[in-house]
């Protein structure tokens, strides 16, 4: 029994030891901030205003390049916009729509069942557009740059961290000894540090239309939780049903707990049970 016990904690030590030392070797020079995210934590919910500031600067600044391609406009009422500012946002966008008798091609006003269009008609337009990099699609960036450690939490990054990261954190000039290739900007949350995309926001650059100050921190934040929210919009409902299967689940524990102690009641140490 004691050699078993001892075997189990000798395993537990080395797979411990082995995910530290894999994620201690993955580490770049930079560590990422971590910020304070309303939506985050068991009963965190997205913050609306944030979310409406997020669109604003995707649609202003981020559209020019990176596609949103699994979001219809539709699911912007989930940023706390009523059905008809959405089909009013829609309208602002046309969508080609068949040709006419002459064979030209006729555009239509957006639909709130349209989804966000694309600023490139395919990868290699968007390749040339940027120097042969391609701007990634932002419908999951937010979860798909997540890397989450279970052993070591201290160790996880966030996407929102990691968005943020990229746009505060580049550098006017490399650091010594740091060659950047041609056409890179170093940038300290950047697998690699160096990456193709020139610094996509500053201070001002939007004027929000609630108001709100416009300095880089706030809109890098803002859009981090608009992308968070696209890569998951359903993250209110998965808290919610997962708190509920927790008190269902302790419930049931309590009542056959008691189930159990009730059957067994008579039967007693020793007792043939068949
Ligand atoms: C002028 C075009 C352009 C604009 C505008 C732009 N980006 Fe980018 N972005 C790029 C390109 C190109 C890359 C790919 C960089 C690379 O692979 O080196 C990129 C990469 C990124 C990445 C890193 C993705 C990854 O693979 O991990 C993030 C995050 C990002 N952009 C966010 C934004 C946000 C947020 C905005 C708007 C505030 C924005 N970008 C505006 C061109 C752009």
């Amino acid at each position: 029994m004691l050699k078993l016990v001892k075997n189990i904690g000798l395993m537990v030590i080395i797979a411990l030891g082995g995910i530290t030392m894999a994620q201690a070797s993955g580490d770049s020079a930079y560590h990422l901030k971590k910020n304070d995210w309303p939506h985050a934590g068991p009963f965190g919910k997205f913050d609306k205003a944030a979310l409406q500031r997020g669109l604003q600067v995707y649609k202003e600044v981020c559209a020019a390049c990176h596609s949103l391609n699994m979001v219809a406009f539709r699911e912007l009422t989930a940023l706390g916009y009523s059905a008809d500012e959405v089909k009013a946002f829609a309208s602002e966008y046309e969508f080609a729509d068949g040709v006419n008798d002459d064979g030209d091609v006729k555009y239509r006003k957006g639909l709130p069942q349209d989804y966000f269009p694309a600023p490139f008609a395919s990868e290699t337009e968007a390749r040339d557009s940027n120097s042969g990099a391609l701007p990634p699609d932002f419908s999951l960036l937010g979860k798909s740059r997540e890397h989450l450690s279970m052993f070591t939490p201290w160790n996880s990054i966030y996407g929102e961290d990691y968005i943020v990261g990229i746009l505060t954190t580049y550098h006017e000039e490399a650091p010594h000894g740091v060659v950047l290739a041609e056409g890179m900007h170093f940038n300290e949350a950047f697998p690699g540090n160096q990456i193709a995309m020139a610094p996509p926001i500053s201070d001002d650059l939007v004027e929000y239309a609630d108001g709100t100050p416009a300095t880089m921190e706030q809109i890098a934040h803002d859009v981090a939780t608009f992308m968070y929210w696209a890569a998951e919009p359903k993250m209110e409902v998965r808290k919610a049903m997962g708190l509920k299967v927790i008190i269902y689940m302790s419930i049931l524990t309590i009542l056959l707990y008691f189930v159990n102690k009730r059957v067994w009641k008579k039967v007693k140490k020793g007792d043939d049970l068949v």
